[in-house]
């Protein structure tokens, strides 16, 4: 029987200064004034469209990304957060976070982030060297990284995410290591650490950049830097995600746990369990932010609604809680996706079998042979 999860809230803002060459995100070079009041009416038009799905239940976090969240005033978040939290219950203490590109710190923002609600601020930092932020196209540099990960600070804000990337044009190993080390100096809660991928329809999709670190390469960054970190009392919990104990991304683990999220922006997905219906439905709204701004609130900016087949949801349980270290226990899965665990018996065999997880008698968690071939583990439970 499918029990609902916990719930999340995930506002997309999807503005930037400037499109980087690598990102496949749905974020939109800023062309003059952003229209900041009539998106927050959209928002929460958007809400009060979902509503329905999600009656009487409580968020747990709210998650506002991008784009460049930074780029809204705080009191357009305050008031956001304000109509959001008279719709809907928030847990005490709901972790609430908002993406930061540090290009865009203006001094004294970060303090009525903080009276708006805001508890955890998530920096785009990328990298600490200034000819790799060049040819990634940022619009920071390391100087402005610091000074704005020193201003959060003293605003008070210690629940802080550092967003690195690896394998980057013209990085060598020690580059990649160096980066690491700069991170961990600055003793933030959490670190994100992403190897760069060729997103398709991206200008580096279209263009590769020169002096890619081959496959191997970006392996060993990835190994050196996980050990570094782990020295340092960073415990890696994802695939990308390291943090300090008990400092893990609440929002992220729900949705690697396969919990419940509204997405409400342009673009924004939604996954919700119908416990009346024992469905679990899937909502997108329209990506463009013009288009989604003028039909916000109604039928029109709903991009599709889908529910999850029986058959799929197996695979799509396992996208998410097989890229965790904890992996999942066979009680989780059945709450999650309504099936009994007899339904990925044949599969999880052949997971074992490969080496790829492992049953430690509490949990089934992925092998290092499972998390190198995470792919190949994944479409074992796919549908025939
Ligand atoms: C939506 S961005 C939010 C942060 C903010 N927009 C910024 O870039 O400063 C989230 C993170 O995804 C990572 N990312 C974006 N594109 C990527 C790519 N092609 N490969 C790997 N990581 C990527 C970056 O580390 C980025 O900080
Ligand atoms: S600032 Fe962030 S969201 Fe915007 S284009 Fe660059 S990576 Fe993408």
């Amino acid at each position: 029987m499918l029990i609902p999860p916990p719930l999340s809230l995930y506002v997309h803002l999807p503005w930037c200064v400037r499109k980087c060459p690598y990102c496949d995100f749905n974020s939109h070079e800023q062309r003059g004034a952003l229209p900041f009041d009539a998106y927050v009416d959209a928002l929460l038009a958007d809400l009060d469209q979902d509503l329905p799905l999600v009656w009487g239940r409580t968020v747990h976090s709210v998650f506002f990304g991008g784009g460049t969240p930074s780029l809204f005033p705080a009191d357009a978040i305050d008031r956001l957060l304000q109509g959001a939290s008279s719709r809907l219950r928030f847990a005490p203490g709901a972790e609430i976070t908002l993406e930061t590109n540090p290009g865009t710190a203006e001094h004294g923002r970060f303090e009525d982030y903080r009276r708006a609600g805001v508890n955890r601020i998530s920096f785009g930092i990328q990298s600490f060297d200034d000819g790799c932020l060049h040819r990634l196209g940022r619009i920071h540099d390391s100087a402005q990284a610091l000074a704005a990960i020193a201003l959060a600070r003293e605003a008070g804000f210690d629940n802080v995410n550092l967003d690195l990337m690896y394998a980057l044009p013209g990085q060598t190993l020690a580059m990649a290591e160096d980066d690491i080390a700069r991170a961990i100096a600055l003793a933030p809660a959490h670190i994100s650490h992403y190897q760069l991928t060729l997103e398709p329809n991206t200008v580096y999709a279209a263009r590769p950049p020169q002096n890619l670190p081959d496959e191997d390469l970006a392996w060993d960054m990835q190994e050196r830097c996980q050990a570094r970190l782990a020295e340092a009392g960073y415990a890696q919990y994802e695939i990308s995600a390291y943090a300090r104990p008990g400092r893990q991304c609440a929002h992220n683990l729900n949705y690697w746990r396969f919990g419940d999220y509204l997405g409400i922006g342009a673009g924004a997905h939604g996954k919700l369990t119908l416990g009346s219906e024992q469905a679990i439905a899937r909502r997108w709204k329209h990506k463009h932010p013009t288009a989604w701004l003028a039909t916000a609130g109604t039928p029109a900016s709903i991009g599709g609604d889908e529910r999850i087949a029986e058959a799929r949801r197996p695979f799509e349980y396992m996208l998410n809680a097989l890229r965790l270290v904890e992996g999942f226990t066979l009680h989780d899965f059945e709450a999650c996706t309504g099936l009994p665990p007899s339904a990925i018996a044949a599969p999880l065999q052949a997971a074992f079998d490969a080496g790829w997880l492992h049953d430690d008698g509490a949990r089934i968690v992925p092998t290092a042979l499972g998390h190198r071939f995470a792919n190949d583990v994944v479409s074992l439970f796919l549908e025939d």
